[in-house]
């Protein structure tokens, strides 16, 4: 009997009969260790307090029942309180009084069940192990080959291999199927303007004010303060008849003042910001989240929804998470009156990364 290099345990050659018992299928030349531990069996069986003793039997019973009863009365109750207490419109008491009473009602009527189908379990059901022995899960050769034949056979019968014009025109009316999505999808965008087109522009324009969102107030650069952060949308946002969350979802930008010497603008962007007043899009470039979370301390913007981080002191760039590219920066300054104003629309597209292959 060979003996393994490195545990010292015991080895039997794949053809023993312990081989065989164990598999099924040829094992080739593979070497099986025995086991090193002996398998300890079931302890034995050690019979319960309501299996021995009759009383402790029938309080079980009775408390199983009691539980299943209380169920039926918090659902009959959960029914009488949903019409003893009606909800009343502009009453908000008495939503949260209908709440309250209907929830006790189901509550009861799901705990009741619960318990009582868990101590039902524990208590009195019959409590003995038993080995369940697992079977190969694969099909024996005769079974594959059974299905490969039914296969041909089905082939055979159908002509699917040869009527090749019917097999043909199946597979061009399965591929023309989806067709029908396409053009519906196209429905969703204006017909009289290209879908790429309009995600690819949004409302800033060259002297659009920067306004809060969701009041519309202009914002003045004094008002800005170091290490403060603002949500931003474009004056004229709350006036558009049509369209208004489409243009907010593209055009919502968060607004942040550094010191100026923390920037470093990349080339051609010198003159983007505004005494350390910076805008970036919040439409993450992963897959559209808001950016919603400015760190001061680090000036990090991080987007909840898959953690992407955008470094603001150099322009937004990735430096973790799955968002593949910086948010688009759009450039501000200020106009007669000190508000800050854009100095055009964002020079590329905001939102995920798609849109870069244009
Ligand atoms: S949408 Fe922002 S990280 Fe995924």
């Amino acid at each position: 009997m060979a003996q393994d290099d490195n545990s010292g345990v015991d080895l039997v050659a794949a053809d023993s009969s312990h081989a065989e018992q164990e598999f099924a299928g040829s094992t080739g030349t593979a070497v099986i260790p025995r086991d090193a531990f002996e398998n300890p069996g079931f302890e034995p069986h050690r019979p319960r307090v309501t299996d021995e003793n009759p009383k402790r039997e029938k309080r079980a019973q009775r408390t199983v029942y009691t539980l299943f009863y209380l169920s039926i009365l918090g659902s009959v109750w959960a029914i009488a309180a949903y019409m003893l207490f009606p909800m009343e419109s502009n009453d908000v008491g008495a939503v949260r009084l209908n709440n309250m009473f209907v929830g006790i009602g189901v509550t009861l009527a799901l705990l009741g069940i619960g318990f009582g189908a868990v101590h039902w379990g524990k208590s009195l059901m019959t409590s003995a192990e038993s080995i369940d022995i697992r079977h190969p899960i694969s099909s024996t050769p005769a079974t594959q080959q059974g299905a490969v034949e039914v296969m041909r056979q089905a082939d055979e019968e159908s002509g699917f291999s040869r009527r090749t014009v019917i097999r043909n025109s199946l597979i061009g009316a399965l591929l023309a199927f989806p067709l029908p999505a396409v053009v519906l999808f196209r429905g969703l965008a204006p017909q009289d303007q290209l879908p790429v087109e309009l995600l690819s522009h949004t409302m800033w324009r060259r002297g659009t004010r920067l306004t809060l969102d969701p009041s519309g107030t202009p914002i003045k650069a004094s008002d800005v303060t170091i290490g403060s952060a603002f949500h931003v949308v474009p004056e004229g946002l709350a006036e558009l008849e049509h369209g208004k969350l489409e243009e907010k979802a593209k055009a919502a930008v968060l607004l942040m003042r550094l010191e100026p010497s923390q920037l470093n603008p990349a080339p051609g962007r010198e003159d983007w910001a505004y005494d350390g007043i910076v805008a970036y899009s919040k439409i993450c470039t992963h897959v559209g989240c808001p950016v919603a979370l400015y760190e001061q301390h680090t000036h990090h913007l991080l987007c909840p929804c898959h953690q992407s981080q955008f470094d603001v002191s150099n322009n937004c760039e990735v430096i973790f998470g799955p968002a593949k590219r910086a948010l688009p920066q759009l450039p501000i300054a200020v106009d007669d009156e000190g508000y800050l104003v854009a100095q055009s629309d964002f020079n590329e597209p905001v939102g995920p990364s798609f849109w870069e292959r244009h």
